[in-house]
């Protein structure tokens, strides 16, 4: 393996001035240094004088290495949305054999409408504890661990959302996965991800999200003997840093914390499987030399990853609520101008400060569907037995929020400043589309939690413990007082029934 050299050159003469660009630096979890720049277009030569200079496809490049383009938009598109990258390598990717197509995996969903047989649509919220790793003479990789739990859409149409969950205990092996269908965003929740790309290297750690683009080439290796965790496809979609908004130039995400890797290649010409996943279904090719040959490469389509704790929250400072979309990280944009195919929230430490305010996240009924998952740490909220590498599913417009116990607890306690989620992280996808669910994960998961039926029998009216109150107050504004309504007859039987609490009917038309 030979990586690019660190950015050394010539000492300054005059002045002091940098002597080469910005890499973070190796740590005790993390062998290998990065790029950094949300967006940026990156070159990066593991031996020098590879790149050619003021062209990308010279006569002979240098070494014979071989010029090739890959991109992730049409080449007639806005400049700010091009992505595209130049790599140079030993052996085009295209020399390999033919394909074959591997026998289906029913756990491996791509099209998430009513005509597929193997999702349902259903509009009761769900939670699963974490997918349980393979049992010890099963070996699986992170492409055979892959288990789909839902989504939006359809990869043939490149439109929509795919969340899948992982559980692996072994390494690829001179084995590369191939995503045709879109862009991952990859969260480990437990044991590093060590993966190899077409760009270089990247450790990824609980904690830190990892996106390779569509069409790129990958391979997780598992140094701590085990890979679970989360993933959010997306079709037809790059993911983008929100706009910031009045919030300015500052704040969220910072485009600099994401990392980038440098270019560096194997020589190896043994046998190789690459896996490319197509609308689902996985083929695979071999070839007799690594993928991952590229000397030098430059562009700005290219795997990176991001320390979510490097998230920095923005949220209300004197009273109310601010919207969560305050904690997005990532957003992918569907193609309806405006809305987002799915924005990626991050939950991490912080101070609640306000006063006069219900401080739980309140109740609501969101357009989009909720998919969350944690990576550490315990969840406060009530509602939602949310463990470390489970996951819960709020459908599109189904209501949500806390407890009654929890709610009387908010409504009672003395603000004061206070620090949340210390020691813990968790994340949340708002996802536009319906979302259906698979078979998988309602039927074959083994670790999906029973509903909760008597969740909310216990939610008290409270209103009905101050309707003398209320009356008084009506008619100190001069209004009449409430009407206590009759029931309607039922079958011609029926007469005034408040077995279940007053039915009235005032001012505000307030039926209770
Ligand atoms: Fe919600």
């Amino acid at each position: 393996m030979v990586s690019a050299t660190s950015p050394i050159g010539p000492a300054a003469r005059v002045g002091a001035g940098a002597t080469g660009p910005f890499f973070t630096a190796p740590s005790d979890t993390d062998p290998y240094a990065y790029q950094v720049g949300f967006g940026n277009r990156f070159a990066t030569e593991a031996l020098p004088g590879v790149l050619p200079s003021a062209c990308n496809t010279p006569q002979k490049c240098k070494y014979d290495l071989i010029s090739e383009q890959v991109n992730g938009t049409p080449f007639v598109s806005p400049r700010a949305s091009l992505l595209h990258a130049w790599l140079y390598r030993i052996q085009p990717s295209v020399a390999h054999r033919p394909f074959k197509k591997l026998p289906r995996n029913p756990d491996l969903q791509a099209a998430f409408t009513p005509l597929n047989p193997e999702v349902e649509f259903t509009p009761q919220d769900r939670g699963w504890d974490k997918l349980p790793l393979p049992v010890n003479s099963e070996t699986l990789d992170f492409v055979d661990g892959l288990k789909t739990i839902g989504g939006h859409g359809d990869p043939t149409i490149k439109e929509g959302v795919a969340v899948h969950m992982f559980a692996a205990n072994a390494s690829m092996k001179n084995r590369a996965f191939c995503n045709n269908d879109g862009d991952m965003l990859i969260v480990p929740q437990e044991g590093r991800l060590d993966i190899q790309t077409e760009f270089g290297r990247l450790m990824v750690r609980p904690g830190e999200l990892f996106v390779v683009q569509a069409g790129l080439r990958f391979s997780v290796q598992l140094p701590d003997g085990i890979g679970r965790g989360y993933i959010q496809e997306v079709y037809g979609s790059h993911y983008e840093l929100p706009e910031l908004g009045p919030i300015g130039s500052n704040g969220m995400a910072l485009p600099r914390d994401f990392e980038y890797p440098v270019a560096c290649f194997d020589i190896n010409a043994s046998k190789w499987e690459i896996v490319v996943k197509l609308v689902g279904d996985l083929f695979v090719y071999e070839q007799d030399h690594t993928p991952y040959d590229v000397v030098a490469w430059h562009g700005n389509y290219v795997p990176y990853k991001y320390a979510m704790k490097k998230f920095i929250n923005s949220a209300t400072v004197d009273r109310d609520q601010s919207d969560p979309s305050i904690y997005c990280v990532l957003t992918a944009k569907s193609k309806i101008p405006g809305i987002a195919l799915s924005d990626f929230l991050v939950f991490t430490p912080k101070w609640s400060v306000t006063r006069n305010t219900f401080r739980p996240p309140y109740y609501h009924r969101n357009v989009a569907t909720e998919m969350m998952g944690m990576m550490y740490g315990t969840w406060g909220g009530s509602a939602t037995n949310l463990m470390p590498g489970g996951l819960t599913y709020e459908p599109s417009y189904m209501p949500h929020g806390e407890t009654y116990e929890r709610w009387k607890e908010a409504t009672l306690a003395d603000l004061q400043p206070q620090r949340m989620g210390e020691n813990v992280m968790a994340f949340m996808m708002h996802i536009s589309g319906h979302c259906s669910l698979t078979k998988y994960a309602l039927e074959r998961s083994g670790c999906l939690q029973p509903i909760q039926e008597d969740m909310w029998d216990g939610f008290k009216p409270g209103l009905l413990n101050h309707l003398d109150q209320v009356q008084k107050d009506l008619a100190a504004a001069g209004f009449s007082g409430l009407n206590f309504v009759k029931k309607a007859p039922v079958n011609g039987i029926g007469s005034e029934d408040t077995s279940n609490g007053p039915h009235v009917n005032g001012h505000g038309s307030t039926m209770l």
